[in-house]
């Protein structure tokens, strides 16, 4: 594990915000398919705001330390400003993992991306979302 930095080695070692949460507003689960591993993240949303921010995986070590860094990282932050540090993140942590760790990385970013739809689609419901998102499209269309 030497080609991994620092920081991402403490996460490895003592990984923060793991387990399943009850009760979740958001809830993900997602594959990698280059390897069959999964991740599941749990998102708890009070006033627009990530209160809590959790993971399970069956991942290797760099799936479980982006996937502790992002949960960390997410936590207070409204639910778009929470997909704006999962992209800065990316551009951090992409950059120090080796190649064929990518797709573990994404597992977690794709995973909180999925959360938070599901938590959106609970707020209006499943109907008013494609309507709204229909609507949407047509005010671009003009
Ligand atoms: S090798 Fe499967 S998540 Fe990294």
């Amino acid at each position: 594990m030497g080609k991994y930095p620092e920081f991402l080695m403490e996460h490895f070692q003592n990984p923060r915000n793991v387990g399943e949460m009850s009760n979740p507003d958001g809830v993900a689960t997602v594959g990698n398919a280059s390897c069959g591993d999964i991740m599941q993240m749990f998102i708890k949303v009070n006033g627009n705001r990530i209160s809590q921010a959790t993971f399970k995986t069956f991942g290797c070590g760099a799936a479980i330390a982006t996937s502790s860094i992002l949960t960390e990282r997410i936590k207070g932050s409204t639910i778009d400003e929470a997909l704006k540090i999962s992209e800065r993140i990316s551009k951090e942590i992409l950059s120090e993992l080796p190649k064929e760790k990518i797709p573990c990385f994404n597992l977690a970013t794709n995973a909180l991306k999925l959360a938070i739809e599901e938590y959106k689609c609970k707020q209006v419901g499943p109907h008013q979302k494609e309507e709204s998102d229909f609507l949407k499209k047509a005010a671009e269309k003009g």
